[in-house]
């Protein structure tokens, strides 16, 4: 056990993730796609018609309408819209009464336009192959003006050609206008769309704009002041691409479509939930962007505010837009907004440095060499919170965030961890200890549900082990082809706003949020705090131990291949290894066994250096990425026979006593490899057979 004073271990085992491809690539705040994942599409079955239950909701195709998108020479129209048009169309869920007007300050014409889009499409459609028919047929219906946002002149033009369409196309009056413009102009097109005159006339009309809604409380009180003066709150769609995907549109599904958690999910049942969201990508170019923003406003207090929501609220009495919302607002509301001082103890930062090789040469930049970047920047690209809601339901359960960017892999998962069972029972038998039961949301980029519980294993002997139960998409339903912003579109023309988010969530949201940003100002921070590539600062693993508890971490069969003795471990070996495994994390120069304590535990080494030291504390041999140690304590059951600290910040994975010894006895050749390496190291002379029945103690 890593000794780092008062508190205890750290992170906790997981299952593996299996990798799949999907966001599609959201639109970043700078107004650029996110181009990290590229054109990925969700390999999962997008349901249409969404979990609004609205008139019209489940017609299948949209609603007749002129989509007027403001920003339609930028990334997010020719990357997601209008592959998410493209998709309605071939899937005919696009009404025939349908025609897209065009935006922007590019001197455009609506054959360049055309000719732009006919090109983009090839690189960005998500299908097999473009049907060129469906295309044509789409593009026809494409239109543009240029038009400055400041030039009130341009939109009565817009005006005027949006009433040429709607009678062309027959659309009823119905407009729908797309914001993927930078934020800071939302409130100057709501008021030039106004003063055009945009309201007036028949049909509906309607105002989708994307994150981030608000920079902080008060530019997000702004903000919905500014857009409600002309616009009335049912009109406005707040886009977070997060309701988008079908695993995070499945927890109320989930929850509320069958009858076997609901009455566990409480403070009776529950002692604790983690919603983790780690990012491999870096800032990705975007670093003028993200400079200015840090990851508590890009992903915290929109996309993982809203899964919260999802996942805490009270029951709504349907599935209409309006109670689903109103109980997301009243839990974001329960959610306790803390002092400076709370702020202290309940939430840590963190900012990625360089990654170093083994001579301590920089492989990649930090956060802080990153371009656009301020060199002694304070921004947060990391960061873990504790958080309360109080309310009758949760009160007293521990709710953990954590997320970040240039973590070690790339996943979402919400695990919610019940109350152990009561052990007495187990008293005079070899179960020392019994784990919690575990139920775990996939979100990405493997989409699944799983369940996590214990079972005997076979034979004489009553010994437990941790087993799962999963249920994957890719197994459940037929492969999708869309980006996620289908979804939005559709329920948006039939004004279905249960996947939009409102502005009272929103400004709740930011509730929360903001007295970190207020205590962040000033507070002193010794950033960088974690290596790019490493699985993020110990002060995050510190805050959940000081509550004994443990991030829950999900690891992959990837990860272990990265270690030597795991190589070539054949799929069953590896997936019940990684059931086994508990992620650690240790600071430089923490100890992470002490000579003469008693070993129940081994440790791999996935990153960092470790050094083996003698009694008077000189350095004896150094432990590097993919090596083990402490495993000779536990072979031959004596204490330890040497002190390793932590040289550098270690990332480990640590195997305890009975699952070793599980392991050594279902896997004679790995018990062979550990075997070989222990022989070498201590010029031991023992038979596998003694030391899988030494492991066992
Ligand atoms: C965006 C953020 O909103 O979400 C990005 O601006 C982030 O910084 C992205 O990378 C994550 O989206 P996803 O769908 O890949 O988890």
């Amino acid at each position: 056990m890593i000794d780092r004073g008062p508190g205890g271990t750290l992170a906790s085992n997981g299952p593996s993730g299996r990798e799949s491809p999907d966001h599609a690539g959201a639109r970043g705040d700078d107004g650029s796609t996110r181009s990290g994942e590229g054109n990925h599409v969700s390999d999962q079955a997008q349901v249409l018609g969404t979990l609004g239950a609205e008139p019209d909701a489940s017609s299948p195709t949209s609603d007749p309408c002129v989509l007027l998108i403001f920003g339609a020479s930028g990334d997010l129209t020719k990357r997601l819209l209008v592959p998410a048009l493209y998709n309605l169309a071939c899937d005919g869920l696009l009404s025939d009464r349908f025609a897209l007007l065009g935006a922007s300050m590019d001197p455009l014409t609506t054959e360049s336009f055309r000719a732009r889009m006919s090109e983009d499409i090839t690189k960005f459609h998500t299908r097999h192959e473009l049907d060129q028919k469906a295309w044509d047929d789409l593009v026809g219906r494409f239109h543009y003006m240029p038009a400055a946002f400041d030039d009130l002149g341009a939109f009565q033009r817009l005006k005027a050609e949006v009433a040429r369409l709607d009678a062309a196309y027959q659309v009823g009056g119905n407009v729908l206008l797309y914001f993927a413009t930078a934020p800071r102009f939302f409130g100057l097109i709501c008021e030039q769309l106004y003063r055009a005159g945009f309201q007036d006339g028949p049909g509906w009309k309607r105002i989708i704009v994307e994150k981030p809604f608000g920079t902080d409380l008060a530019s997000a009180l702004q903000l919905n002041q500014d857009v409600l003066a002309h616009w009335h709150e049912d009109q406005i769609y707040r886009v977070d691409h997060y309701l988008g995907k079908e695993t995070v549109q499945n927890l109320l599904a989930f929850r509320f479509a069958n009858g076997m958690f609901e009455p566990l999910w409480n403070k009776h049942f529950i002692d604790n939930i983690q919603f983790n969201v780690a990012e491999a990508v870096d800032v990705e170019g975007r670093g003028g962007y993200y400079d200015s923003s840090g990851v508590l406003r890009d992903m915290m207090q929109n996309h993982m505010f809203q899964m919260l929501a999802y996942l805490c609220m009270e029951v709504p009495g349907s599935f209409d837009s309006h109670s689903i919302r109103n109980e997301k607002a009243k839990l974001l509301e329960a959610v306790r907004v803390y002092t400076p001082e709370e702020v202290a103890r309940h939430v840590v930062r963190g900012q990625y440095g360089p990654q170093l090789d083994d001579k301590h040469q920089v492989v990649k930049p930090g956060y802080r060499q990153e371009k656009d970047v301020d060199p002694a920047s304070k921004t947060e690209t990391f960061a873990a919170a504790r958080l309360h809601i109080d309310n009758w339901r949760w009160e007293g359960v521990p709710i953990y965030l954590r997320s970040g960017k240039a973590l070690w892999k790339r996943g979402t998962e919400i695990i919610v961890e019940f109350k152990k069972a009561p052990q007495v029972i187990f008293r005079n038998t070899p179960v020392r200890e019994l784990g919690a039961n575990r139920l775990i949301f996939h979100i990405q980029p493997y989409q699944g549900i799983e369940i996590q519980f214990h079972a005997k294993i076979p034979g004489p002997v009553l010994q437990l082990q941790p087993v799962n139960m999963r249920f994957g998409y890719g197994q459940a339903f037929k492969a999708s082809r869309y980006t996620g912003y289908e979804v939005m579109i559709h329920s948006c023309s039939h004004g279905d706003a249960t996947l939009f988010s409102r502005g009272d969530l929103v400004e709740a949201a930011w509730r929360v949020a903001q007295p970190l940003l207020d205590h962040w100002k000033t507070a002193p921070v010794d950033f960088p705090n974690y290596a790019r590539g490493s699985w993020g600062p110990t002060a995050a693993s510190d805050l959940i131990e000081r509550d004994g508890r443990r991030w829950f971490e999900v690891l992959s069969d990837d990860v272990l291949k990265r270690v030597e003795i795991f190589k070539n471990g054949d799929p069953l070996f590896l997936s019940q290894v990684v059931l086994a495994l508990r992620p650690e994390v240790a600071g430089a120069g923490e100890t992470i066994i002490r000579k003469n304590d008693m070993g129940r535990e081994m440790y791999i080494l996935v990153r960092g250096e470790a050094d083996v030291l003698d009694d008077a504390g000189r350095v004896l041999k150094t432990f590097r990425d993919g090596d083990f140690f402490g495993e000779i304590a536990l072979l031959i059951h004596t204490p330890r026979t040497a002190t390793v600290r932590a040289q550098t910040a270690c990332d480990l994975m640590v195997l305890d006593q009975p699952s070793l010894s599980r392991i050594l006895h279902d896997y004679p050749q790995f018990a062979e490899s550990v075997l070989q390496i222990a022989r070498e190291r201590y010029d031991l002379n023992i038979h596998p057979h003694s030391l899988v029945t030494a492991a066992r103690g």
